[in-house]
């Protein structure tokens, strides 16, 4: 095939029915110039190359402006660059890199490698795709290999270019007790974009985005979606360029001066994650979900499980006392809980949330002889014990500030701002690390503890160190060097991440965390809406979820414990109120739903999730499918009023199309005889139905009319499972 002038050098890496082709144009950087389903292995790359380039019009520069990995302004990128610098008070601005080597070409691994030497920079590339998932991971390191200083101003861990067929997109925002909320819109010409200056991936900001076409849903259509797997500030770019080319590009967002190189010093940016799917989001959950199993998360073994925990902090708050706890512990570990976990208000003198961050000692007051007497009687009831830790946070009324007024973030004559009456601790510090691992690791080795609930409380604006240099990103460098010392030292200690819910959750804390706190909302309704929504990332076990108490703390809403059981057993389930006042109904039920999350977890845990949501909103049911298809279970949540008068057809997925399913529902009395006068078709209080997989798939089930705030649970089993 004639590949004409286009002439490129081109590469391909290949991977769970994936292929991702790079081009280089003369020796220039190169750019991903296609990601999606397979292409055969004989194909012609510089022709797909060629033939994907675009003709240059009118008025236009004479050259192609190609959309690289990292566009540069040198180059005129039409858009916004991937790389922004200085060398030589602003002399230096306009990089020109060109390709020198190709340190690593596999089918799964390409490492590029660039140089300007005239600015005097190194850039290497990276680009991984899994052959199991199919999730690309895309990186990029800067080296000053000149003589002056470089301040980094921004540098993208890619460019990537989305095609033309998607036409939407979809983001996130939210807001405390109310995270992952969705919003798609279309594509426009210009930029959309997100930035993130709160110190934390926030509950504002959730760094994922995804590319749709428009018939998009979670069973059809195309999409391609990207998530950073960074904890702190950052910045997404998605732009539709006036010649029509659309691209996202992500990376950590730096303040002025807060990345200076050094001559032989380098900056690193981020991870950035895409999957591709041409089933809809559905294909996309699979791949995140099983890159995370498999590539991200490490859980000691006792945790694989997910033990059903119990937390103290809606039925205590800061009101401990041994008794107390040891009376939930009883009645937690009689509902089914198998994990205790001590939240906020044990150490220093933290009567309030006005004192004590840092003042990691057990408050001896409520606590007279240590913490090993409630250890021990959790222990002697079968539960294992986690306990709270806020390490990054201090209080102005606490021993560790009046000792150390130093040690935090500050700006020097700049005015403080305080959050929930709290400063940040300055990890950049290598005396505040120390202090930290200390005290975690004193109390850690003096107390059978398994679990700590790491916890951070407030944003972190103007960060700046003992210098006075910005050090938004070194801070969250900081943080993964403290949780991975502490890891380290102990291996068996498992950690949830939790930032007043939902406000610190990213692929890269879940290197070094097991669980995330998705909100503090133990509203059932709000959960089951976010996690419905964040499991487009995060996979069932991951999410922790809790039966909170009987009337809402953070909504006022009264839910039944029915409700609130199921909403909690469809992920990691917990308990998080007064269970010494819980009448026998409401305890049975609770019961009842822990001995379903017992019975189902292992397969929920490693299962494919759909989720089937009406266009009004009005349903959100979430399918889980066991790996080897024999069996599934079908959550129905049923969040506000129904929008019609009876249901339609519900279409299940993921099923085997020559099986054949018995699917029965597991809370039948759940079903209203007010809400279906007539069960015209299957009455599932008596009769269960046996239909083929592509039966379900295709014409689907019409499911019961629900009351408002009620989950109705389906079981389905193959046949020769029976
Ligand atoms: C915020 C967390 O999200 C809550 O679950 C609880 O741990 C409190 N902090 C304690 O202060």
């Amino acid at each position: 095939m004639e590949t004409g002038e286009a002439g490129a050098r081109c590469w391909r890496l290949d991977g769970a029915g994936q292929t991702m082709v790079f081009a280089a144009y003369e020796d220039r950087v190169p750019a991903l110039i296609y990601m999606g389903e397979a292409l055969p292995l004989y194909e012609n790359l510089e022709a797909l190359a060629a033939s994907l380039r675009p003709p240059v019009g009118q008025v236009m520069l004479d050259e192609p402006l190609d959309l690289t990995l990292t566009p540069e302004a040198g180059r005129a990128t039409p858009g916004h660059p991937g790389i922004r610098g200085d060398s030589h008070q602003g002399q230096n601005w306009h990089t020109q890199f060109r390709l020198t080597s190709v340190l690593t070409s596999t089918s799964q691994a390409v490492e590029f490698e660039l140089s300007d030497s005239t600015v005097g920079l190194t850039l290497n590339i990276h680009v991984t795709l899994d052959p199991e998932t199919g999730v690309a991971a895309f990186r990029q390191k800067l080296t000053n290999s000149g003589g002056r200083p470089y301040a980094v101003d921004w540098l993208n861990a890619a460019c990537v270019p989305v095609p033309q067929h998607l036409v939407q997109h979809l983001s996130f925002e939210g807001r405390w007790c109310n995270e992952f909320r969705e919003q798609r819109a279309d594509w426009q010409k210009g930029i959309y974009a997100r930035e993130c200056r709160l110190g934390r991936t926030s509950h504002e900001h959730f760094p994922g985005f995804v590319a749709l076409s428009a018939n998009a849903n979670d069973l059809e259509g195309q999409a391609l979606a990207f998530h950073l797997g960074w904890s702190g500030n950052y910045r997404m770019v998605a732009q539709e360029l006036p010649d029509g080319r659309r691209s996202v590009q992500y990376g950590a967002l730096l303040e002025m001066g807060e990345v200076m190189l050094s001559s032989g010093e380098s900056y690193e940016t981020p991870v950035l994650y895409v999957a591709q799917s041409s089933q809809g989001l559905s294909g996309i959950r699979q791949r995140f979900h099983a890159f995370l199993r498999s590539q991200i998360l490490q859980v000691p073994e006792w945790y694989k499980s997910r033990p059903v925990h119990y937390n103290c902090w809606e039925a205590v708050y800061f009101d401990h006392s041994v008794e107390k706890l040891s009376a939930l512990a009883e009645k937690a570990a009689d509902a089914g809980a198998e994990l205790f976990v001590l939240d906020d208000g044990w150490f220093g003198k933290r009567d309030d949330d006005t004192s004590s961050l840092g003042d990691w000692f057990v408050d001896e007051n409520k606590y007279p002889q240590g913490l090993t007497p409630l250890i021990n009687h959790v222990k002697s009831r079968g539960l294992r014990f986690g306990i709270w830790f806020e390490p990054e946070m201090i209080n102005e009324d606490s021993e560790l500030y009046r000792a150390h007024p130093d040690w935090i973030l500050h700006a020097e004559g700049r005015d403080r701002m305080l959050g929930r009456n709290q400063l940040v601790l300055d990890l950049t510090r290598s005396e505040v690390q120390e202090y930290l691992f200390e005290r975690i690791h004193e109390i850690l080795s003096n107390n059978a503890i398994d679990y700590i609930k790491w916890d951070m409380n407030r944003s972190i604006v103007l960060p700046a160190d003992q210098f006075g240099r910005p050090a938004s990103n070194a801070y969250v460098q900081a943080l993964y060097s403290l949780l991975g010392r502490l890891r380290k030292a102990h291996p068996n200690v498992v950690i949830e991440s939790c930032s007043s819910g939902g406000g610190r959750i990213d692929y890269e804390i879940l290197k070094y965390t097991q669980r995330v706190w998705l909100s503090d909302s133990n509203d059932a309704r709000e959960r089951w809406r976010m996690q419905a929504a964040a499991s487009l990332f995060l996979p069932p076990e991951v999410i922790g979820s809790h039966v909170g108490p009987d009337e809402c703390h953070t909504s006022g809403r009264r839910l039944s414990m029915n409700y609130r059981g199921a909403v909690a057993a469809s992920c990691h389930m917990g308990y998080e109120a007064d269970l010494t006042v819980l009448g026998e109904k409401d305890l049975s039920e609770l019961k009842g739903w822990s001995a379903f999350y017992k019975k189902h977890r292992k397969f929920m845990h490693e299962a494919h999730i759909y989720v089937h949501t009406t266009s009004t909103q009005d349903v959100i049911a979430m399918q889980m499918v066991s790996r080897d298809r024999d069996q599934f279970l079908l959550f129905v949540g049923q969040q506000s009023v129904p929008a019609s008068s009876s249901t339609s057809a519900l279409r299940l997925a993921g099923l085997a199309e020559e099986q054949t399913y018995t699917v029965s529902a597991l809370n039948a009395e759940g079903i209203s005889a007010t809400a279906n006068r007539v069960l015209a078709g299957v009455d599932w209080r008596e009769h269960s139905l046996t239909l083929s997989g592509a039966s379900l798939m295709r014409a689907g089930v019409a499911l019961p009319i629900q009351f408002p705030e009620t989950m109705l649970v389906f079981e389905g089993r193959a046949e020769r499972d029976r």
